[in-house]
């Protein structure tokens, strides 16, 4: 891996490698990175330089491609093989997302149908750009209907990063603020810091301030107070895995905010793409929760804050039951509640 030059969107394709954002190294340093094999861009879901769930998708879709061009074999059969490997080892990177599943079966589909290894290497190329350009046009339609719920003047509270940084473009939750900004109509946001690895703090801040919109930041404990305080219209969060009745899988500490939002009784927004569903899943019961390492508790920018050997328990998700939900925002349009009646008609 090697840094290169500021780049407008955080993944990119270079043809003979793919360019990243190192979302690691935000705030204090950016620095986009290049990714030059399929274990590189492993490497890179599982620390974290890219996150989010579309963007791990994308960029996994981006792996195989790259994956299948420095594929030397001659013989189509064995090309196909060592293609599945670089599929099933991206998909172990990460568990919960289920984009990254989604956008791997599309890139596994262009592969079987393949005729030849030529066409193969054209056709998943094509694939994952259009995976890219999918997801930058599903983003832009999630901003103008989530834009639709709000009024001039409104604070609304967030959680982790569901920006553009984490998807081709414009993000999820952050979607309709890009908007806004582009269109004189002043939103403030609060943005929860986000324990343990800080993506609201490093994160999301940053990206508000970049494009300009009024962003103030508050450490995860202070979200109820600030919502009490502060006249919070409502909480907008993304998503990394909905199941078919609703139930949402998002950043830990997400469902204690949909409970304050019932508490408060103020909305409570989901806005994620249709590619964040999962329909085989009846319920967020069955939705995979990554754990990480404790380190990511015990120590905080490399600073050690806790105890050598304390126990540690670090899911990075957590499942806000639907009945929480006032709403999903997706590409589509806003998905009101009857979930599992209503999602089919927004999804397939
Ligand atoms: O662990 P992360 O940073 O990948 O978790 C990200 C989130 O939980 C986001 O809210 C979600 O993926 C939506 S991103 C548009």
């Amino acid at each position: 891996m090697t840094t290169t030059a500021v780049l407008p969107y955080s993944v990119q394709w270079d043809n003979s490698h793919i360019t990243l954002l190192n979302q690691q190294a935000l705030p204090a340093i950016t620095e986009f990175i290049e990714l030059h094999s399929v274990d590189d861009v492993y490497d890179s879901i599982l620390t974290l330089k890219v996150r989010g769930a579309p963007a791990i998708g994308l960029t996994a879709a981006f792996g195989v491609a790259l994956g299948a061009k420095q594929e030397t074999s001659t013989d189509l059969g064995e090309f196909k093989k060592n293609v599945k490997r670089h599929i099933e080892k991206l998909a172990s990177s990460r568990p919960t997302a289920v984009n990254l599943f989604w956008a791997l079966k599309r890139m596994e589909n262009i592969l079987l149908a393949a005729q030849s290894i030529a066409t193969a290497k054209e056709a998943l190329e094509l694939e994952a750009k259009a995976i890219f350009a999918q997801d930058e046009e599903m983003c832009r339609k999630i901003g103008e209907h989530g834009l639709s719920l709000f009024s001039k003047g409104d604070s609304l509270l967030t959680h982790c990063n569901a920006g553009g940084i984490a998807t081709a473009r414009y993000g999820t939750a952050l979607a309709p603020f890009h908007l806004a900004k582009e269109r004189d109509f002043p939103l403030k946001v609060y943005a929860c810091e986000t324990r343990p690895v800080l993506q609201g703090a490093r994160l999301t801040a940053w990206e508000l301030m970049q494009a300009g919109v009024d962003v103030t930041l508050i450490s995860d404990n202070m979200a109820a107070h600030t919502i009490q305080q502060k006249q919070i219209n409502g909480i907008i969060v993304g998503a990394d895995r909905i199941a078919a009745n609703g139930d949402t899988a998002n950043k830990i500490g997400t469902l204690g905010l949909a409970i304050l939002a019932k508490h408060y009784g103020i909305p409570f927004y989901v806005a994620a793409p249709s590619t964040t569903f999962d329909l085989t899943l009846e319920s967020g019961a069955s939705i995979p929760i990554e754990e990480r390492d404790g380190a990511e508790i015990t120590y905080i920018q490399g600073v050690r804050v806790a105890p050598e050997n304390v126990n540690t328990f670090n899911p990075a998700f957590d499942v806000t039951p639907h009945h929480l939900i006032t709403s999903i925002i997706t590409e589509n349009g806003i998905i009101t509640p009857g979930f599992a009646h209503n999602i089919p008609n927004f999804v397939k």
